[in-house]
């Protein structure tokens, strides 16, 4: 229990929260989204800007999501209102609040082909299928309406069944136990999608840059992937960080996340890429690459039943730790400002999402629209209100005393600073301006 505010819920410790907080950042953004807006937009030198945005602007934006979070100890609401009485500022919080609903509606799509997968695999329903027949299998997943749904609406569930169990004994105790298992999985199909004859040609897709791919909309898809996929610029963290005890070092946590959430990505990537080109399946198929190119793999290895039904399984789960931090956000906040019962308010912000998500399974352009406002543009200009606020409204005492609540001294404070002034601000205000072609 927190010393200042014993009322409210908290992680136990350091792995908890780690866990918690990766296994929100790691989700189907890593594995499925990653690799496909990675193949749509040049592969390797979209991966080299990606990873700069990650360390120069995702770890300072984290860490100032955390401080916010807290020290306030609210939700991404309340935090705003009350580090900023009087001001404007909790509209980042609205922000939040609404992006969580747009991102957990068409995420929960993606997380119920997932689910769908996990069925298809246990009877074996993959099996020997080509190339081809497994692209055919994909779309009328798809296409068929009232399975979409169905799987969507059970995710959802499962999802809410979590989240009103509170935070140390839902959210904690699942993550802890499925992020280690998810590492291993990962691991296990790098090394078969490598040592597959014709794989060369994927990790030098993956990893030699070509710099004629890239275009201001490259540049703002790699920004908005890197807030997506670390769960930044929404209330996430900021919620998060709200439940993170004094004793527990900020800086640490963001920076551990941040690359732990990297690395799944790059993993996936060379779980992916090399097996496409190995079965001359093209890189930019879009969001089919993880429900295609990877059964393929499973068929052709030894074990493939097994292998293909962990992967499966661990995919939902990973998209679970993510949905119950996206719901979580609307539940603190409908449970502290609304003052519903926490059960209450997970029903209802569950439903409310539910009903988003039916369109979105039932309309790909409402599902592309979601997913393009979230992410390229809620995202973004959450982030840089974010580190506007750090860097030039939060007194400065105050971000310092947080940083080192620990008790250990910050040595990267100075350079925090610089970048959530200057540096974060210019460079994410440039971004997207430009890849929205203003500028
Ligand atoms: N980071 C999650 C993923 O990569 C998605 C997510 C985005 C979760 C924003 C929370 C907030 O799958």
């Amino acid at each position: 229990m927190q010393s200042n505010t014993p009322s409210r819920d908290s992680f136990s410790g350091k792995f908890g929260i780690i866990a918690a907080a990766a296994g929100s950042a790691i989700g189907l953004g890593n594995i499925w989204r990653f690799p496909y807006v990675l193949g749509e937009n040049g592969g390797g030198a979209f991966l080299l800007i990606y990873l700069a945005f990650v360390l120069l602007i995702g770890v300072p934006v984290m860490i100032s999501e955390l401080l916010i979070g807290r020290s306030a100890q609210k939700n991404v609401f309340g935090a705003f209102r009350k580090l900023a009485p009087g001001q404007h500022w909790y509209m980042i919080g609205v922000m939040g609040v609404g992006a969580a609903f747009l991102i957990l509606a068409f995420y929960s799509v993606v997380a119920g082909w997932t689910l769908h997968y996990v069925y298809l695999s246990i009877t074996n329903a993959l099996a020997g299928n080509t190339p081809d027949e497994m692209i055919a299998v994909f779309e009328g997943v798809q296409s068929s309406k009232g399975m979409s749904i169905f799987w969507t609406l059970l995710f959802m569930g499962g999802t809410a069944f979590i989240v009103r169990s509170g935070v140390e004994k839902g959210i904690e105790k699942y993550t802890k136990i499925l992020m280690p298992l998810l590492l291993l999985i990962i691991l296990i199909l790098n090394v078969r999608s490598v040592t597959l004859e014709g794989a060369s040609a994927g990790l030098d897709f993956l990893f030699n840059p070509d710099f004629s791919k890239i275009t201001p909309d490259v540049v703002l898809e790699a920004l908005g992937q890197a807030f997506f996929s670390l769960s930044i610029g929404m209330g996430v963290i900021v919620t998060y960080g709200s439940y993170i005890k004094k004793t527990e070092s900020l800086g640490g946590t963001a920076l551990s996340v941040s690359l732990a959430d990297t690395g799944i990505a790059v993993l996936a990537g060379v779980a992916i890429f090399p097996a496409a080109f190995a079965f001359d399946m093209a890189p930019n198929q879009g969001p089919g690459l993880v429900f295609v190119t990877l059964p393929n793999i499973f068929n052709q290895m030894a074990g493939g039943y097994l292998f293909g039904l962990m992967f499966f399984v661990l995919l939902s789960i990973a998209a679970f730790t993510s949905s119950i931090s996206l719901l979580e956000v609307v539940v603190a906040y409908f449970t502290e400002e609304l003052k519903l019962p926490r059960k209450k308010g997970t029903w209802i912000a569950a439903g409310i999402m539910s009903i988003l998500a039916v369109l979105c399974a039932l309309n790909g352009s409402v599902f592309g629209a979601f997913d393009y406002i979230s992410s390229n543009i809620l995202l973004p200009l959450g982030g840089l209100l974010v580190v506007v606020f750090v860097g030039w409204i939060l007194q400065s005492k105050l971000t310092r005393a947080e940083i080192e609540a620990d008790g250990k001294k910050a040595k990267y404070y100075r350079g925090f600073v610089f970048i959530v002034k200057f540096i974060a601000p210019i460079a994410i205000a440039l971004v997207f301006l430009n890849g929205l072609g203003w500028i």
